[in-house]
């Protein structure tokens, strides 16, 4: 019998604790239907990893649709074929390899800099005060943006990104997501046509001179596939770096095995990750009339794939609902590529484009926490709260330790 009777993933309860309501979802109603937005809402992983594995099925098109409007034009996601192969190319070019060794100084420099008035302090908020602003400036620093203006660029990001993730937009809202892509465009118009005329080795550089099918790349299509990297690159690696610290401090005896021994890092952000997936829920739309979990979705249904659900679906995980470094089914090797076992970089054609430099770029800025922040403790009154439904992180971590001059 469903304990999930008049359950929501809309209510305030499930944006409160999700994870509390994984377990009955996966059981009583693994393809659960949420009539007031007419979508279907999947949370056992092999459903999550079949639907994701099947993108001539279930396709990227709502997607497409919830991005376009801010995004101004095409994103990789709405792409398929040869020109979703050939464009993933191009922008990988400009955070891996070569590209890579280029961003780790800045990342680090980044990560010192935004850290050090806060050393002789013995406290920072590691959301508010570090991680939101760290995420934009590295992701200002892939493609090449000068960061005296990052002030503009996260409160724009912030409105776009809200208009993505957002179920169920106020007007006001999603004119204000409009007026902030509008922004954005107009802050980038000019930056294109600069480096058309004057190419770097960052990601505009890299799209501005770059050819799909003999032909350069239009205006419209290189700040679209911007738009689509500011937000894909930001939005998830401030939530993944506050989490895994959450974790670690909740988890001491796993901190001091990461402390003593640094090569347990990429362990700790792959168990993070499936843990707390900072993605929590990827949208997909049928092309034709399908059958999920022994249940027929007719064509053109929304889907979303709950990414939380599925990564801790005792099908798929030992004791799925334990924070574990040292798990034997985590799969470390492959845990930043498009064959992890955990599904928060997504799965198949689509999967996270980002996902090893999004791991070095984590691992980088922990390590850096990790050496200057001695003896951290959370603050004694704090009260720990998540938001979120679509990318979920903490609202603030408070973190005290010991002050240095
Ligand atoms: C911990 C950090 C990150 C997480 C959890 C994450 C998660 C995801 C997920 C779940 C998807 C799949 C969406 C789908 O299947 O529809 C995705 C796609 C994507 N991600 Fe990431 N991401 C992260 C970091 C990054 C970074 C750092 C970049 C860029 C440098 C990036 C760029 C992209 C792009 C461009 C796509 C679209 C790929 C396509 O449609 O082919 N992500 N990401």
């Amino acid at each position: 019998m469903s304990l999930l009777k008049k359950f929501s993933v809309l209510s305030e309860e499930f944006h409160k604790d999700p994870y509390k309501y994984f377990s009955d979802l996966r059981q009583y109603d693994p393809i659960h239907y949420e009539e007031s937005i007419d979508s279907y809402f999947i949370s056992r992983y092999e459903d999550v990893r079949y639907v994701l594995q099947n993108p001539d099925i279930f396709t990227t098109k709502s997607l497409a649709k919830r991005a376009e409007p801010v995004m101004r034009g095409p994103v990789l996601a709405q792409m398929h074929g040869k020109e979703h192969t050939a464009k993933r190319k191009i922008v990988v070019k400009s955070f891996v390899g070569d590209a890579l060794k280029r961003l780790i100084p800045l990342i680090k420099q980044n990560a010192e800099g935004l850290l050090s008035p806060y050393l002789s302090k013995g406290r920072i908020d590691l959301v508010n005060e570090f991680g939101k602003t760290f995420a934009v400036y590295v992701t200002m620093d892939m493609l090449g943006l000068d960061k005296k203006d990052h002030q503009l660029i996260a409160n724009w990001h912030s409105g776009v990104a809200d208009f993505i993730t957002s179920m169920q937009q106020t007007p006001e809202a999603r004119a204000h997501s409009l007026w902030c892509s509008e922004q954005l465009a107009q802050y980038l118009a000019p930056v294109i046509e600069e480096r058309r005329e004057n190419p770097g080795s960052d990601l505009i550089s890299i799209l501005c001179t770059s050819e799909y099918e003999g032909v350069a790349m239009s205006n419209t299509n290189i700040l679209a596939l911007i738009l689509n990297i500011l937000l894909a690159a930001t939005e998830p690696a401030d939530k993944t770096l506050a989490l895994l610290i959450y974790h670690l401090l909740n988890n001491p005896s796993q901190m001091r095995d990461v402390l003593e021994d640094r090569s347990l890092l990429p362990n700790a952000i792959a168990e993070t990750l499936r843990f707390t997936p900072p993605v929590q829920l990827i949208p997909r739309q049928l092309s034709q009339g399908a059958t999920i979990g022994g249940i027929t979705l007719p064509e053109g249904s929304t889907v979303f794939c709950m990414i939380g659900a599925a990564n801790r679906d005792p099908a798929a995980f030992e004791r799925p609902d334990v924070f574990d470094i040292h798990r034997a089914d985590l799969h470390v090797k492959s845990a930043f590529t498009g064959t992890a076992r955990h599904l928060a970089f997504g799965s198949g054609l689509h999967n996270c484009v980002g996902a090893a430099f999004a791991g070095a770029e984590i691992e980088v800025v922990a390590n850096i926490v990790l050496d200057r922040l001695q003896n951290m403790k959370l603050e004694d009154d704090f009260q720990y709260t998540e938001t979120g439904l679509y990318t979920r992180g903490p609202v603030s971590l408070p973190i005290l330790f010991d002050p240095v001059n």
